[in-house]
């Protein structure tokens, strides 16, 4: 904490003689937390893993940049704290801002969408059916809420616009990642290696934003780690580190403001993440502690004894920002290109005169496994190379992969054949998109897919090298945006590696040359931006909105409670009172958070208030989206006679060691739903407020006399 707020001042203090402004620039921050109850997350895919309350709030934060000589000539960057972007939520986003903006203001063309890639956010938002397993089919408010909320976000940032400049830093940042599987990073070549001082990115890139007075209107930093400091085992929802790292530094720049309320937008974006854990303290089995094998990730050939060592706190402090003062100066240029590509059909020269093709997607063995951040629910280690019998007995009884397929994933042992099965809609896609945005001499490659440390190495230099061989400037910097585009999924890519087949490359979905295709499109995307040329659309993606299955319907269950009680009763009251430092605990008879999680958009399910010692009437302090504050959420009990549900929503606050003493209390505010006799749905709008209790401070009052 110390250590950001020194060099939060020290930047502000920094910022020295003012340039005159050289874009336009807007920033619109705007709630897209999903449901907070009984929606299975986005991320581990681990059966169970629903969720069961708030951490953190989720947002969607959209920077708008136009050329001061041309305010027409615009592009915009939105990262969104969530899994990763989706074809059918980015389609929909620009559907309604062609209604809002007319048919050429906001496009694929100009517009990257990208998920930070937290695991600790509801799904049910992507259209393909693969994804669609672990949050059992497609959830229709969950996906609502997103799309709105991207377009939300632009719409603020466009009426936001207004001349500022910006600035471009970057610099080292260690002891914040380590690479999760170094077995396959050592695979490749040596000689690429020796150019590396480690084997993950250590650099966060950063654009700063401010406005024609100076004054700081945001920032939106890339850094290849995992949200993945919050395990598996995690309900409530959470930006995770990128989230926290957002959350602390608008915090400390909207002073006095609720998280997500404040003008001064910070992301923390995704970039070639996709061997990159924020784990530092690496695998390490139950038992003993030990490191466990490298290869397999196993603990005595068995597979599930693994913890990761969780540093959230580390973790963030190493991802906050350096805001320095040393910035260079980007001149006033914006450029764009957008493509989609048939990723199925590829065709690339691994060698001279040796051409190959990519293949049509398929998932492999150690998919399956999982990751250290994260192991997979079934019987599968890492580094599988070869089929097993029992597996795909199973597979091949649902959907057997054709030899060609097989032949052309090799040396990838084929789990799953998800290019071959329609059924009930397409499992993965083919048409996948890549999208280039230029803002000056910097330029950002809206990556389809986590690549890898050393894939991501390759894709930035070969697209930095094409456009300075092409007239851009020596200082070109390129940058690689996660899991963008309309990234419909998680592909990674594992280099030329072929043969330690651990995830990453079970997730290489398009075959062994996955690599050489992206890098191919790319640099001739660079080619065309750096001529003024333009590029070929390729093939429209399906909308497969009216395809997708629902299952997971709300309306199937409704609330109940104990007899004699009322929602939004205190079931377990607070103390009188506390030492700030501590934590208070109030718990709630409740209804689902997921009957009005639309209404609560921007809201909150808590308050803390505080009660001035005058008598005047309590002002709110804390939100749910707060760091301190956390509400978790559980079903207690099935009525069989009313099949209603009842539960309990749990509130903790842990008090910052500087709360001013005084007087606090908690209220919960929900929604519960009920069946009537007649068969109707009842609504109710419910609140329960703690009692009163008192905070004191940590440190003896100064005039406390030493007895
Ligand atoms: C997951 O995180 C929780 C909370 O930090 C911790 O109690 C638990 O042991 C972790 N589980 C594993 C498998 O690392
Ligand atoms: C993509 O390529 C595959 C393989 O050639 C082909 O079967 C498929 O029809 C193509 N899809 C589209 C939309 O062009
Ligand atoms: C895991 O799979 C192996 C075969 O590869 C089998 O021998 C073993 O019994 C399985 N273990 C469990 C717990 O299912
Ligand atoms: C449940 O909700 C879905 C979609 O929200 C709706 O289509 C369906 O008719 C509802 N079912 C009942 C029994 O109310």
């Amino acid at each position: 904490m110390v250590a950001f707020v020194l060099l939060l001042l020290a930047a502000v203090a920094g910022l020295s003689a003012a340039e005159d402004p050289n874009y336009y620039i807007g920033t619109g921050i705007y709630d897209i937390t999903g449901p907070a109850g009984g929606i299975p997350m986005m991320g581990y895919a681990k059966p169970g893993q629903l969720t069961g309350g708030i951490h953190l709030r989720l947002f969607a934060r959209a920077y708008v940049v136009a050329e001061m000589r041309n305010i027409n000539r615009r592009t915009v960057f939105v990262s969104c704290d969530m899994g990763m972007a989706s074809q059918l939520v980015t389609m929909k986003v620009f559907s309604k801002l062609k209604t809002l903006f007319g048919a050429d203001m906001y496009t694929k063309d100009n517009v990257v969408i990208s998920g930070t890639h937290t695991h600790s956010g509801p799904g049910g938002y992507l259209q393909y059916a693969m994804y669609g397993i672990s949050t059992i089919g497609f959830i229709r408010d969950s996906f609502d809420i997103i799309v709105d909320g991207i377009v939300e976000s632009i719409r603020l940032a466009h009426h936001d616009l207004r001349p500022g400049s910006i600035y471009y830093n970057e610099g080292e940042l260690l002891l914040s990642n380590i690479n999760r599987s170094p077995t396959s990073y050592v695979l490749n070549p040596k000689s690429e290696r020796a150019r590396y001082n480690y084997d993950v990115d250590k650099t966060m890139w950063i654009l700063k934003m401010v406005d024609g007075a100076d004054d700081p209107i945001g920032i939106i930093t890339w850094f290849a780690v995992h949200p993945t400091s919050m395990n598996n085992s995690n309900h409530l929802i959470s930006g995770d580190n990128k989230g926290y790292a957002s959350y602390l530094f608008e915090q400390k720049m909207n002073p006095g403001k609720m998280p997500g309320k404040g003008k001064f937008t910070a992301a923390f974006a995704s970039s070639n993440l996709g061997d990159v854990s924020p784990n530092t303290a690496g695998p390490r089995c139950l038992d003993t502690g030990e490191l466990c094998d490298l290869l397999t990730s196993t603990c005595n050939g068995k597979h599930n004894p693994i913890f990761s060592v969780h540093r959230m706190d580390s973790n963030c402090v190493a991802l906050w920002t350096r805001w320095a003062d040393d910035d260079s100066w980007t001149p006033a240029s914006i450029d764009f290109r957008h493509q989609f590509v048939n990723m199925s059909n590829v065709e690339v020269e691994v060698s001279p005169g040796e051409m190959a093709r990519t293949c049509a997607p398929a998932m492999g063995y150690s998919f399956a496994a999982g990751t250290t951040d994260g192991p997979g629910s079934f019987n599968f280690t890492q580094g599988t190379t070869e089929e097993n019998e029992f597996w795909s007995s199973i597979v091949d009884a649902i959907a057997p992969p054709s030899e060609q397929l097989k032949a052309c994933q090799a040396p990838k042992p084929v789990l799953l054949a998800t290019g071959e099965i329609s059924f009930p809609y397409a499992w993965q896609p083919s048409i996948v998109e890549i999208q280039m945005l230029r803002i000056g001499q910097f330029v950002s490659d809206g990556s389809p897919g986590e690549f890898t440390t050393m894939s991501g190495r390759r894709l930035r230099e070969s697209v930095a090298k094409t456009l300075v061989n092409n007239g851009f400037p020596e200082d070109t910097k390129v940058v690689l945006a996660g899991l963008s585009g309309t990234t419909p999924v998680p592909r990674r890519f594992e280099g030329s590696i072929r043969g330690a087949q651990r995830y990453e490359a079970a997730s290489t979905i398009f075959g062994p040359h996955t690599l050489s295709a992206y890098m191919k499109n790319f640099i001739l995307m660079a080619e065309a931006m750096s001529k003024g040329e333009a590029v070929d659309q390729g093939p429209n993606p399906p909308d497969l909105e009216e395809n997708q299955l629902e299952l997971l319907l709300l309306n199937r269950t409704h609330d109940s409670k104990p007899v004699n009680t009322n929602y939004g009763d205190v079931l377990e009251d607070a103390s009188d009172t506390y030492i700030a430092g501590e934590s208070v605990v109030v718990k709630f008879q409740s209804g689902h958070p997921r009957n009005n999680a639309k209404d609560m958009i921007g809201g909150t399910y808590i308050t803390v208030d505080n009660h001035p010692a005058n008598g005047g009437s309590p002002v709110t302090v804390k939100t749910d989206a707060h760091w301190d504050t956390t509400f978790s959420w559980k079903v207690t009990k099935r009525d069989i006679l009313t099949r209603g549900k009842q539960s309990e929503l749990t509130v903790t606050w842990n008090i910052p060691i500087d709360t001013p003493p005084g007087a606090y209390s908690i209220t919960h505010y929900g929604q519960a739903r009920t069946s009537s006799i007649i068969g109707g749905e009842v609504t109710i709008d419910y609140q329960g407020t703690s009692k009163t209790f008192q905070v004191v401070s940590a440190r003896r009052p100064a005039h406390t006399s030493n007895l």
